[in-house]
Formats: structure tokens, sequence, C-alpha cells
């Protein structure tokens, strides 16, 4: 991308003139001194200081890029149109499309270039329409700028839903298809990617192409895991299933490692079975002085002292956590079947605790974080092989983040099994059977990020000298040698499908992986 360029308010004279005389919009900034931009997008591109600044920033908070312009596209024509006029161009201007902003460094930014509001994008012709379920109530076509709380609650009414989720909804369904969409129904039903039928892309050349397993396959399995570095996805197909109503819910404490995996392994494993249970995560309780909010809202009150005096002694303590759906007619048979699995697990004695919730309460746990107290989050996600994993608990679980004694934020972990992922897909996972993820989800003050970062790079270092084959998923390598390391085997692949598809290096450059 060119070095800052000044925004110009100017159009050609002619064209200036033909505008203010048919309608009141103002003409379109000119990116570069060689690309102007089409007056048919004017009433599309902010260009204002907010609109702009708000646009420089994700839920990291550490990185900040401004872009020239902010669209808001009404369709996939000003999307397209956008594209084509910046590949058309000799000095091309990025695109990034922005689902919710809520990856943590920088990956949906760009310099000067434009920022693609997606949650403006509706499907179809229906103006303010995201979701459209089909008529059998087996998949909803479903805008790239939806939200996933949105595509639940309209399913919802039709008594359907998606199957497999993230922890937290307020993402959108393009950002998460860019990277996997991985969460505790994963082990059984795969990560989001691998419940996608068919999806519209407008690629990096501005054409708009539908896509899935049987057409333009090549740009359907690039685009699934993509990172935005083939196409801006418009419209997902997305599969449902009959919503279950209720969920018993228990989560366990484990003082001993290697018997939370054992058991965490062992549900995994019964994935295929009609009685397995639907969910399964786990997390690590640091003793790190503050008050967890995940232990104290869940178990009794008259359990926490217990539960607090285990983790001071121990320093660190495992926390699986299960699900059973149920609907009210087969209530008995589930409290039962989950009353069966956790007498057969492992945990600590009488420390477990269970809860029954609807499906929407479940599904919905984790609270939209307050805005009005800006946070940094210097997140490290990683996937771990089965292989390194005990070692990894010791190498970098104890000895590095329970030592340093700075992390604040939950810490994932748990296992996923490499069957339900498919390998044409972009996404970059270990190669073994069952790998784990592991998620140090710190938070800091704004400034205050600087030893996270440390400590996540302590972790990187640690697993490259134990030779622990961990992948990072959300990754946030910046320069090409580390992504190519990255994506080793299917690099040569990736980098194929960016020549073909996106040729020009227009789209989602904040990943750094070309640019
Ligand atoms: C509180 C919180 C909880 C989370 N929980 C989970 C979780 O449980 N599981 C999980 O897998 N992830 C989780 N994430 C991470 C999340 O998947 C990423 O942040 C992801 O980027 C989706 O966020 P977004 O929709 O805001 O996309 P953005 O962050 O805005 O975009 C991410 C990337 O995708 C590109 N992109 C966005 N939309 C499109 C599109 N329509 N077409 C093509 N490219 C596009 C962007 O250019 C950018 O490079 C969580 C994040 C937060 C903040
Ligand atoms: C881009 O170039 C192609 C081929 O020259 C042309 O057909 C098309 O109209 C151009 N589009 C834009 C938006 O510049
Ligand atoms: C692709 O084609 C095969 C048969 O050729 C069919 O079984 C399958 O359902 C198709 N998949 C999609 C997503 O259309
Ligand atoms: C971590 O620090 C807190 C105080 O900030 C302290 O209460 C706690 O005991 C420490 N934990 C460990 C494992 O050192």
């Amino acid at each position: 991308m060119a070095a800052k360029t000044t925004l110009l308010l100017a159009v050609s004279f002619l064209a200036t003139m033909l505008t203010l005389s048919t309608s009141q919009v103002l003409p379109p900034p000119l990116l570069t001194a060689t690309c102007p931009l089409p007056l048919e997008l004017s009433p599309v591109l902010l260009t204002d200081q907010l609109t702009k600044l708000a646009a420089s920033a994700d839920y990291g908070n550490m990185v900040h890029v401004e872009p020239a312009a902010v669209a808001h596209p009404r369709s996939v024509e000003d999307i397209s149109l956008l594209i084509t006029t910046s590949y058309n161009c000799s000095l091309p201007y990025g695109v990034a499309a922005r689902g919710n902003g809520h990856c943590t460094k920088g990956q949906g930014m760009v310099s000067d270039g434009v920022v693609l509001n997606m949650q403006s994008l509706s499907t179809g012709g229906n103006a303010g329409t995201k979701i459209v379920v089909s008529s059998d109530r087996t998949f909803a076509d479903v805008s790239g700028g939806a939200l996933w709380i949105e595509v639940l609650t309209e399913a919802l009414k039709l008594g359907v839903a998606p199957v497999t989720w993230t922890d937290f909804l307020y993402l959108t369904v393009g950002g998460t298809l860019s990277n996997a969409g991985l969460g505790g129904q994963a082990f059984r039903f795969g990560p989001q990617i691998a419940n996608v039928h068919e999806m519209d892309v407008v690629t990096g050349k501005g054409e708009v192409v539908t896509c899935s397993a049987n057409k333009s396959s090549e740009l359907f399995y690039g685009v699934l895991g993509g990172l935005g570095q083939f196409g801006v996805i418009t419209r997902a197909r997305i599969a449902l299933a009959p919503a279950p109503q209720r969920v018993k819910w228990a989560r366990l404490l484990y003082s001993d490692f290697a018997t939370f995996s054992s058991d965490q392994e062992k549900i995994i494993a019964n994935n295929a079975h009609p009685d397995s249970v639907d969910y399964i995560e786990g997390q690590v309780l640091l003793d790190n002085g503050t008050p967890n909010l995940w232990e104290t809202s869940f178990f009794p009150t008259d359990a926490i002292p217990t539960i607090t005096s285990l983790v001071n002694e121990k320093g660190i303590v495992y926390a699986l956590e299960v699900v059973m759906y149920y609907n009210p007619a087969n209530e008995a048979i589930k409290d039962q079947q989950m009353k069966q699995l956790i007498r057969q697990l492992k945990n600590d004695r009488g420390l477990a605790a269970m809860k029954d919730v609807t499906y929407y309460e479940f599904l919905t746990r984790v609270p939209v974080p307050d805005p009005s107290i800006p946070l940094a989050h210097p997140w490290l996600n990683l996937f771990v092989p089965k292989s390194g994993v005990s070692q990894f608990n010791d190498g970098v679980v104890r000895d590095i983040v329970m030592r340093a004694n700075i992390t604040v934020g939950p810490v994932l972990f748990y296992p996923v099994n490499r069957n339900k992922w498919d390998d044409k897909m972009s996404v970059v996972i270990p190669d073994e059977e069952i790998f784990y993820a592991f998620s140090l989800l710190s938070q800091s003050n704004v400034g205050d990020w600087q030893k996270y970062q440390d400590q996540n790079a302590a972790v990187l270092a640690y697993c490259e000298k134990a030779g622990i084959k961990v992948k990072q998923y959300l990754a946030g390598h910046s320069t090409q040698q580390d992504w190519i390391k990255h994506f080793g085997p299917k690099w040569a692949g990736f980098q194929q499908k960016k020549a073909q598809f996106d040729p020009k290096f227009i789209l989602s450059p904040g990943q750094k992986i070309f640019n």
C-alpha cells in the first residue's frame, strides 16, 4: 500500500456536476490520486474522524491503524464495485471486512484503504433481513455480517438452531467462518466452518461467486478458515437442526491434570454415541488473588471456601464442563445419564455442581463486556497436540503461567478430535487425531499489555524448544516467514489461491500474510 495519502474530496469536474445536480450526496473521497471511487458509492462511504477512529480499534486494543474510509455496504453489488474499482486501479487500495471487530491483533484493519462494515449488509433483496430459514428448516441463509446471536434468535422462533457454537455470540458469521468458530460442541459436530453448505463470496477481483463443496470448491474450502484472504463472505448457508429446550450443565474440579485430561478424552471418544454429552470444555483456575467469577457464579456459596482453599493450596485447579441437552419429555432419562456420567468421572471428591437452564440461557452465558471499561486483550490461542499436552501443562501452565502469576481472565483447556475437521479447508491444526484448544484470554489496562505479550512469547519459545508442535489459532504472526511456518505443507496451496482470487493483495491486509 502507498504511503499515507491525503484525503481529497474531489472527482472529475464533470462527474461532480452530474451528481450535485441530481442528488444531494457529496462526491466520494479520492483514496489515492489514481483511484477515484465511483459516485454510486458516495452514500455508502463515511470519512468522518469518529467513524474512522472506531474502525481503527479492535477487541485487543493494542493495534491501531486508520483507514481512509469506512463503507456501509447496502448490497453485494456495493462490495463488488468497491473491490473492482481497487482491482482496476494501478495503485489498488486495501479492503478489510470488519465483522464485529472482535479479533485482537488488527486483523480487520487497513491503512489508507476501506473498512467494510459488514453488519450493515442484509441478505437477498430484503432490506434489514439478515437471516432466512429454509422452509424445511434444515438450513438458514445468513448475511456474512449477521451476529450469531441474531442467527440463534431467528432460528429459535422456528424451533431450530445451528449445531455448533463459539462461547460468545456477538461475533459475526463471516468473521468466525474466516477463522474456524470453535467451542464446546466441536468434538461432536466440528467447528462452524464444518457446518456450512454454501457461500456467496466477493473475490479480490470483485467477482461474485456462489461456492460449495461441489461448485467453485477451491474458493469454498479456501475461504473457510481463510483469514479473509480470498473473498468477502456475503452469504453463508448454515446447517440447522431441531433445537433442544433445556440443558443439564455440570462443572467438576480436578487438582490433577492427568486425571482431568483423561476424563476429557474419554468423553470426546464417545462422540458418536447417541447418548454422548453435547458440549465439553475445560478451564484452568489460577490462584491469582482475584475472585474467579466463573467458579463463584456456578458453585453453591457454601462450596466456595473449599474451592478457594484448594486453589490456594495447589496453585492451579482444572475445571471440566459438560452439558447434555434435553426436552422436558425426556428429562428423567437425561438427569439419570448426567448423574451416571458424573459418578464415573474422577474429579476431586465432592467438587462438582450442576445447573439446569434453557438452551438459550446456556448459549448466551458469556455476557457482552461493558464498553465503558476500556481494556486491552493480549490473547494467545493455541492448538496443542495430545502427544505434547502433559509436557505443555508442566512447562507452560505451571512453570510459566502459574509462576508469573500475572494472568487475569479465563484460561481455556479442552480437547477436540481432528476427524471433525476437513483438511481441505484453510484452517491450520496439529497433525494428530486429538489436540487441545488452549486459550490464555488475558486482559489488562489499556497501556499495560506488554508483559502479557512477553509471556505469550515465552510460551511460544518454550514450545519451540521443547518440540511441542503447537499451532496458533486467531494468530497474529507479523512476518511472512512466520506465516509460511504456520501453514507448513498448506502454504503452497494458500499462496496459489491468493494468486487466483486476490492477485493484487487487496483483501484483509491486517492479517500481514502477504502485505
Ligand atoms: C469475547 C470473545 C469471545 C470469543 N470466543 C470465541 C470462541 O469461543 N470461539 C472462537 O472460535 N472464536 C472466539 N472468539 C474469536 C472470534 O472468532 C474472532 O474475533 C473472529 O475474528 C470473529 O470476530 P468478528 O466477527 O468480530 O470478526 P472481525 O474480528 O471483525 O474479523 C476477523 C477477520 O476476518 C475478516 N472478516 C470479517 N468478516 C468477514 C467476511 N464477511 N468475509 C471475509 N472476511 C471477513 C476480517 O477482515 C478479519 O481479518 C472470541 C472473541 C471474543 C472477543
Ligand atoms: C474494471 O475493468 C473492467 C475491464 O477493463 C471493466 O469492464 C469494468 O467496467 C471496470 N470496472 C470498474 C468499476 O472500474
Ligand atoms: C455434492 O454432490 C454430491 C454428489 O455428487 C452430493 O451427494 C452432495 O450432497 C453435494 N453436496 C452439496 C453441498 O451440494
Ligand atoms: C499470586 O498473587 C496474588 C496476589 O496478587 C496472591 O494472592 C497469590 O497467592 C499468588 N499466587 C501464587 C501462585 O503465587
